[in-house]
């Protein structure tokens, strides 16, 4: 089995899809491993070091691509990238394939195996392979990081001969992955940290943490997977009424909502920035899917009603050193759950392959996709 990583294009991602360490790995277990040049660099993973661990480096990305059974990526391949690939070939990276429709056509048409990483499934035997989880997690922690630097008042009580600083107060939407690693980092920074989640289990993983869970009564949202179902717009006006006086309070909004395959939900109004204190920060996570907080925009800093908003996309690429190393144990987890050295097993019925395979033999084999894409024509 012939391995391709590429340096990633997309801007800004400092990540790569496999670190040394995991290449000595892959190597020994008997597959080759071809690294285009420069791929590791962003973030201190150098060619020799590449090399040293049994790599092979190449200079003609085309040349590498035409030759390879599998490209592993952090991000979608572009579709020249995915012009590149032998037919017949396969894939495996990020894809939110819903969203890259002509992605797809060109994988169909190649005969281009793709599986995501975002659609592995969330069950323990894949835990090992839950490159959301490795994600979000580092994400989570970084909002926090990324919103007390633009915050002018630090997090933790603290009693001087001058005066008593109040400690700072922190209110996170979500308490999933991400959501729940921003109550660990806030609060071991010293704050005090309120959490609305539309799934009531989430109330005692936010306790044990030393967040105080604010409840809206709830219709009973989580699914099997363990992700949110959206809500009702009652629901919604519900948990805005709770909401609105926590957010006027609050020093730093956390915004990590997400309800799979839809846009976010909108959870912090104009309206609601108003009322909150000058100086005070919104990190708003879920920019990509739209956003939570109205006033927030792809990849920017802005300052609105004297909120700082922040609408970083690429979290886990500020922290590339971590998240490279998770994100190469999850997919190489998952490549060697999938195939050997002497190629893929295609077990088509198997839990993860068939929860991750978005397309196969030309054709969209993703009923999940499928329904979203039927939706959106
Ligand atoms: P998750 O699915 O584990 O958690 C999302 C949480 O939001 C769930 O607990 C869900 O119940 C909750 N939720 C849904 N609707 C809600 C509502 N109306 N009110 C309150 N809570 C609600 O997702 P995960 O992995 O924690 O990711 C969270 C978000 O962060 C996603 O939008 C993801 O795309 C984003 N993300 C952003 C990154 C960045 O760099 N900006 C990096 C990684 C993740």
């Amino acid at each position: 089995m012939k391995v391709a990583v590429l340096k990633e294009t997309k801007v800004p991602e400092r990540r790569v899809a496999l670190t040394p360490d995991v290449v000595k790995t892959l190597t020994k277990a008997g597959f080759k491993c071809g690294i285009e040049t420069g791929a590791g660099e962003a973030t201190g993973f150098y060619d020799a070091a590449y090399e040293q661990a049994g790599g092979i480096i190449f200079l003609d990305k085309a040349a590498m691509l035409a030759d390879t059974d599998v490209l592993l990526k952090v991000n979608a391949p572009t579709i020249e990238e995915a012009q590149l690939l032998r037919e017949g070939s396969a894939v495996i990276s990020f894809l939110y394939a819903y969203t890259v429709p002509d992605l797809l056509d060109v994988l169909v048409q190649r005969n281009i195996s793709a599986f995501a990483m975002d659609a592995v499934p969330r069950i323990s035997r894949a835990q090992k392979m839950d490159a959301l989880s490795s994600q979000a997690n580092l994400a989570g922690y970084k909002s926090v990081l990324l919103g007390a630097n633009a915050l002018g008042k630090i997090f933790p009580l603290m009693m001087t001969a001058a005066g008593t600083i109040t400690p700072a107060r922190v209110l996170i939407f979500g308490a999933g992955v991400a959501g729940l690693q921003a109550v660990a980092t806030a609060k071991r920074l010293g704050a005090v940290v309120e959490v609305t989640d539309v799934r009531a289990e989430t109330k005692e993983q936010v306790e044990s943490l030393g967040g105080r869970f604010l409840e809206v009564q709830s219709e009973g949202v989580q699914t099997e997977g363990g992700y949110a179902k959206e809500v009702s717009t009652e629901y919604l006006q519900k948990q805005k009424e709770l909401i609105s006086k926590h957010i006027a309070e609050a020093d730093i909004v956390i915004t990590t909502a997400l309800v799979i395959g839809k846009k976010a939900p909108l959870l912090v109004t104009e309206e609601m920035v108003q009322s909150m204190r000058p100086g005070s920060v919104i990190v708003d996570m879920a920019v990509e899917s739209g956003g939570n907080c109205a006033l927030s925009e792809f990849n920017q800093t802005l300052v609105r009603h004297g909120v700082t908003i922040i609408g970083e996309a690429n979290l886990p690429a500020m922290v590339s050193v971590n998240a490279s190393e998770l994100y190469a144990k999850n997919i190489s987890t998952l490549l060697l759950h999938l195939a050997d050295k002497d190629g893929f097993k295609w077990e088509l019925d198997e839990d993860v392959t068939k929860g991750s395979m978005i397309t196969h033999q030309g054709a969209l084999v993703h009923q999940f996709t499928r329904d979203i894409l039927a939706k959106t024509v």
